[in-house]
C-alpha cells in the first residue's frame, strides 16, 4: 500500500471538496474529476451561494456522492454532520475560496455547513483563493490568508491574468491540475515533510550542521548598540528542522527572543566577530552550514568605554567593515555544503546570483522585502531558491514549511 501511494498518493484517499460562489467554481467540476481520476474518494459540500454557480447535480455526478448544502435535509430531518465529516476527510480542499469565506475562516465564524466543517476538520486544509485583483490585494484579506496560513492552513495561491471582472491581475484561481497536484504532494511523499507535527525520518543522521541566525549587536557604548530587525524565525526553523530529520546541530544565535528548537546545540553571541569566532569553529568539522543571520556589515571603529554624554553638536561614528561568514567558509568549504540567505529590497534576483557565486553557496534562499509577507518577524515567508542550475520560486508559506523545503534540498545535496 505504501509503494502504491508513493505512485499514486490520491488513490483510496478521502478528499472533501469545499465550493464557495465563485465564478471559479465551474473549475470545480474539473477538480473533482481529476481527483476522482487518481483515485481519490471525493464529498462536496456547497455554501448555498454556490449552487447558483455550479448545479449541485453536476458535481454529485462527478464525485458519485449526494451534495451537502445544509445542516439537515429539510425533507426527512436526516442531519448532515460536520463533525464527522471533518474526521472522515484526509483532505479538506476548499476550491474556490471567496474572499468571505477566507474572512470567517480566519474569524472562526460558523454560519453554514463549509465553514462548520472547517472548524471540525482535524486532517489538512487546503485553500484556493478566487477573487478580483483588488479583493485579493486587499489588506483584510492578506491578514485574512496569513492567520489562516499560522494556523497551518496551506494556500495554493491565485495566479495573474484576465479575470472575470475584465480587470487583469492576480485572484484567478489556480487550475485544477496544479491544485490536484498540490493536494497529491501533500498526502503522498510531501506530507511528512510539509506537516510540522508529524515524526519526521531520520534522514540526516550522522550528518552535523552549523547553523546561524538572529541579528548581531554592534556595541557603541556600554548602552547603545547597532542592530536590525531579524527576528531569528526562519533560522531556528531550519535548525530545528534539521534535528527533527537527525542531524546533529549547532545553532550560533544572535539576540532572538526565541525558545531552543528541540536537540539542537544553541551557542549565544553578540557581535558579528563573535559570530564569526563560533561560527568557524562549529563548521570544522560539520557536513554544512546554513547562514540565515543578519550579520552587521559595518561595526564601530571604537567602544566608548563609558556612556557617551550627548552635546549640541552632531555626532560622527566612524564604521569598519565585518568580516563576511558566509564567504570564509565558502572559501574554505572543500566540497561540503553552504546556503545562504539573501533578503534584497531591490534587482533581487540578480543580487542573489552575485551573491551566490562570491560566497560559494550550493543554493541561495532569495526574500525580497517588497513581497507581502516575506522577510522580518512574520511566521511567514516567500522565497526563491537559485542555484547554478537556476531558480525555483515558492508560494507564500509558513517559515516552519520554507524550513521544511530547504532541508528537502540539503537531503538532495547528500543523496549525490
Ligand atoms: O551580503 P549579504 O549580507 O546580503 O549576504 C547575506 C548572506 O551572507 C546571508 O546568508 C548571511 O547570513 C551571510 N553573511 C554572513 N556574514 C556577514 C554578512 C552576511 O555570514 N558578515
Amino acid at each position: 500500500m505504501e509503494t502504491q501511494r508513493m505512485m499514486r498518493p490520491l488513490a483510496g484517499r478521502r478528499i472533501l471538496l469545499g465550493i464557495t460562489g465563485s465564478i471559479a467554481a465551474y473549475k470545480a467540476a474539473v477538480l473533482c474529476r481529476s481527483l476522482t481520476t487518481a483515485g481519490a474518494e471525493v464529498r462536496v459540500v456547497m455554501t448555498p451561494l454556490a449552487k447558483q454557480f455550479i448545479t449541485p447535480l453536476t458535481m454529485a455526478t462527478l464525485s458519485k456522492n449526494p451534495i451537502l448544502v445544509e445542516f439537515f435535509d429539510p425533507e426527512n430531518g436526516a442531519w448532515n454532520s460536520h463533525v464527522s465529516l471533518g474526521l472522515w476527510a484526509d483532505c479538506y480542499l476548499i476550491a474556490p475560496a471567496t474572499a468571505n469565506t477566507l474572512a470567517k475562516m480566519a474569524a472562526g465564524i460558523a454560519d453554514n455547513l463549509l465553514l462548520t466543517t472547517y472548524l471540525s476538520a482535524r486532517c489538512p486544509v487546503v485553500v484556493a483563493p478566487a477573487m478580483d485583483l483588488d479583493m485579493y490585494a486587499h489588506t483584510a484579506t492578506q491578514e485574512n490568508l496569513h492567520r489562516l496560513l499560522e494556523r497551518g492552513v496551506r494556500i495554493v495561491e491565485p495566479e495573474a491574468g484576465e479575470l472575470a471582472s475584465g480587470l487583469t491581475g492576480k485572484g484567478r484561481m489556480a487550475e485544477p491540475a496544479e491544485i490536484a497536484a498540490y493536494v497529491a504532494a501533500l498526502l503522498g511523499e510531501g506530507a511528512s515533510s510539509a506537516d510540522a507535527t508529524a515524526e519526521k525520518e531520520k534522514t540526516l543522521r550522522g550528518k552535523r550542521f552549523v547553523v546561524t541566525a538572529g541579528a548581531t549587536i554592534e556595541a557603541i557604548d556600554p548602552v547603545r548598540f547597532i542592530s536590525n530587525h531579524s527576528s531569528g524565525k526562519m533560522g531556528y526553523a531550519v535548525a530545528g528542522e534539521l534535528a527533527a530529520r537527525g542531524a546533529e546541530v549547532v545553532l550560533v544565535s544572535g539576540r532572538t527572543a526565541l525558545p531552543t528548537p528541540e536537540g539542537v546545540e544553541r551557542r549565544d553571541v553578540l557581535s558579528a566577530a563573535e559570530m564569526y569566532d563560533a561560527t568557524l569553529a562549529a563548521y570544522e568539522d560539520a557536513d554544512g552550514g546554513v547562514m540565515c543571520a543578519a550579520v552587521a556589515d559595518y561595526t564601530p571603529c571604537e567602544v566608548a568605554d563609558r556612556k557617551l554624554k550627548k552635546s549640541d553638536d552632531d555626532l560622527t561614528i566612524t564604521l569598519r567593515r565585518t568580516k563576511d561568514i558566509a564567504a570564509e567558509l565558502g572559501a574554505r568549504k572543500a566540497g561540503r555544503l553552504l546556503v545562504g540567505f539573501a533578503l534584497e529590497t531591490d534587482d533581487e534576483e540578480a543580487h542573489a546570483e552575485a551573491k551566490l557565486v562570491r560566497k560559494n553557496f550550493d543554493f541561495i534562499v532569495l526574500n525580497s522585502l517588497r513581497d507581502a509577507g516575506a522577510g522580518f518577524r512574520g511566521d511567514t515567508n516567500k522565497v526563491t531558491f537559485l542555484d547554478a542550475s537556476g531558480r525555483e520560486a515558492l508560494p507564500l508559506l509558513s517559515k516552519a514549511e520554507v524550513a521544511a523545503r530547504i532541508v528537502d534540498r540539503i537531503e538532495r545535496f547528500f543523496e549525490r
